[in-house]
């Protein structure tokens, strides 16, 4: 797909202004990144970066693609869709931080009857190439802790299921901007926790910062029902696949079908 330049992006080593010319993002004083074929930029620079290749390797972004697409979560993504469909204007900038796949924003900008300027950008480049494959937005591989976006230029930021930086989330967004976050409840995969571990924790719920405010909270809890595939795609999408003792899966191997809880929050957040 080709590639979108949303006009707020910053150059995040030194915050300029990135202008598109030439298949490269510019800025003034002349950091450089390349827009390449598969139709997403790199502004994750080295000095930035912890490890190699961070993020969701390979094997856990396309698990996460082939679960999604099964439709398993599309409740989810419903239930986003409904509550961004009634926000402010019919041109809403939206960024997904900590993108994935791509899977939500494709899916919203399908259910929504607005302009949405997509802005999807995650930190593994795995989960950013098989993003731009999906539809047309500006995908981008950076980090939640540097966001390649200018102050005040966000209408929505979604966080799901992801590793939020608060700080960066208030810099992005407009003052009348909204934060929506998903985080696992307490029985989300609850069969499959019970399965590969000898106690279950709670998920205690996600606190926020004093610079975001509660809007509204919804529940969204349902049944799904896996087969043999469908679960080895979702063991090997999360960290359970790596934490799990090796007994502890040795027995989820032996299962051919299972029916598995889904229960995950829904925050949606102003900033103050
Ligand atoms: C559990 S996955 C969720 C992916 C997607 N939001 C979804 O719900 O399908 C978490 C994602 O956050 C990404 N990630 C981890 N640390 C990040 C960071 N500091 N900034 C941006 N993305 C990050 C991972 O690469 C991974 O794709």
């Amino acid at each position: 797909m080709p590639f979108i330049a949303h006009d707020s992006l910053i150059c995040p080593i030194d915050g300029l202004a990135l202008l598109f010319k030439n298949n490269s993002l510019c800025c003034s004083s002349g950091h450089r990144y390349d827009v390449g074929k598969p139709g997403y930029a790199n502004l994750l620079s080295v000095q930035h970066k912890r490890s190699r290749a961070p993020g969701d390797s390979k094997e856990m972004v396309h698990a996460r693609a082939d679960f999604l697409s099964a439709g398993f979560y599309e409740p989810i993504a419903c239930q986003l869709a409904d509550i961004i469909s009634v926000q402010g204007e019919d041109e809403l900038s939206l960024v997904d931080a900590g993108c994935g796949e791509g899977y939500y924003l494709e899916k919203i900008d399908s259910l929504i009857d607005k302009r949405l300027d997509l802005v999807g950008f995650d930190i593994s480049k795995w989960a950013v190439q098989r993003a731009a494959k999906r539809c047309q937005g500006t995908w981008l591989v950076a980090s939640n802790k540097r966001i390649p976006l200018a102050d005040n230029s966000a209408d929505i930021v979604l966080d799901m299921f992801g590793f939020p930086d608060f700080d960066s989330f208030a810099r992005v967004l407009k003052p009348d901007g909204k934060l929506i976050c998903v985080t696992p409840g307490d029985k989300h995969l609850i069969e499959l926790r019970k399965i590969i571990y000898p106690t279950v924790k709670p998920t205690n719920g996600r606190q926020y910062p004093d610079f975001f405010s509660r809007d509204t909270q919804r529940t969204i809890t349902y049944e799904i029902k896996l087969d043999r595939t469908a679960l080895d795609n979702l063991l090997a999408m999360t960290p359970h696949l790596y934490r799990a003792p090796k007994d502890r899966l040795a027995r989820l191997a032996k299962l051919e079908q299972i029916s598995m809880t889904i229960d995950v929050r829904l925050d949606v957040l102003n900033p103050t």
